[in-house]
This record gives C-alpha cells, sequence and structure tokens, in this order.
C-alpha cells in the first residue's frame, strides 16, 4: 500500500468506526468492532487485538487473528513496553528487539499503542502486527493514537464539543 492508498483506508475506516460507534461506551463492544473495520480495511494487517490491564498485568482482550498469548507480564514483549513506557512502539522487525513475544513465528513487524481512559489512566494497549516486514510508519501510528483517544480517552462531553 503506498502512502495515498494509506491514508485513504485509514481515513475510511476511522470514518465507519465513528459512524457504528457513536453513543456508545460500552468497552468490549467499542474494542471487537474497532478490530473488525480496521482488518477489513487494511489488508497488511494480519492480527489486530487489545491487551487489557487486569490485576497489574496485561490480559488478552477482543482480537482478530491467530491465538494470541494469553497472559503478558509488563516486564515481557513489546506490549509490556508499550504499556511500562506508557508509549507507542514502532517495530519494524521484531525478530531484531530482544523484547518481542512470538506468539505467532509469521510476524514480521508490529505497532503497540498504548490506551488510556478519560482520567488518563492506562487501560490497554493495542496491538497490531503485520508478517510484512516494516509494515507500519508514522503514519499508523497517527491514525491510530487520533482513533484511540477518541473512542477511549476523550469524555463525552469533550466529543459532543469536538465532533
Ligand atoms: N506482539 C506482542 C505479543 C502479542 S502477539 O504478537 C499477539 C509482544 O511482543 O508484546
Amino acid at each position: 500500500m503506498n502512502k495515498t492508498e494509506k491514508e485513504q483506508a485509514y481515513t475510511a475506516a476511522l470514518a465507519e468506526i465513528k459512524a457504528v460507534l457513536q453513543g456508545e461506551s460500552q468497552m468490549v463492544l467499542k474494542m471487537s468492532t474497532i478490530n473488525c473495520i480496521l482488518k477489513s480495511h487494511l489488508p497488511y494487517y494480519f492480527w489486530v487485538g487489545f491487551y487489557c490491564m487486569h490485576e497489574g498485568a496485561l490480559i488478552v482482550g477482543p482480537y482478530q487473528g491467530t491465538l494470541g498469548c494469553l497472559h503478558i507480564g509488563l516486564d515481557r514483549g513489546i506490549c509490556g513496553r508499550a504499556a511500562r513506557l506508557a508509549q507507542t512502539q514502532l517495530i519494524q522487525d521484531v525478530h531484531a528487539d530482544p523484547e518481542h513475544l512470538a506468539c505467532d513465528s509469521r510476524t514480521n513487524s508490529e505497532i503497540v499503542l498504548p490506551v488510556f481512559d478519560p482520567q488518563g489512566q492506562l487501560i490497554a494497549v493495542f496491538d497490531v502486527d503485520s508478517t510484512e516486514k516494516a509494515a507500519f510508519d508514522e503514519l499508523d501510528q497517527e491514525f491510530l493514537e487520533q482513533l484511540l483517544a477518541e473512542q477511549f480517552a476523550q469524555s463525552a462531553l469533550e466529543k459532543q464539543f469536538l465532533s
């Protein structure tokens, strides 16, 4: 996918997500819908899903793809690092990252983003994996950070004023 195609795909996906999730607040419903719509627009997505904070560690939440790891401690994996640092991790080659947890050996690159609630509390990380090398870049990061902020970090009041 070239830059323009990627931009168009994300713009369409985000608009669809916004329309479908209008007025919804239930977490599992929102996570499942985001996975489904993104995966149907972005052909290089191989695994897409959420790991949710639970008792100080991450547990697998709604996802689409092959079997994911069930539990990830904050000291393990790129997901653990994204949660620990509360920062997006953009990984061009997962095999070159010693912290990477290989749930499926076909994964070659990934992006993991922290997910915050309106109080700024870390509630989950959003993990997207690709079999392509260096599939993700700043464009993915920009669109996904915007989506996660809109869907999980903005309060209902903020949404009303920003839409
Ligand atoms: N990408 C992760 C592990 C989760 S799976 O790939 C679904 C990591 O290294 O944290």
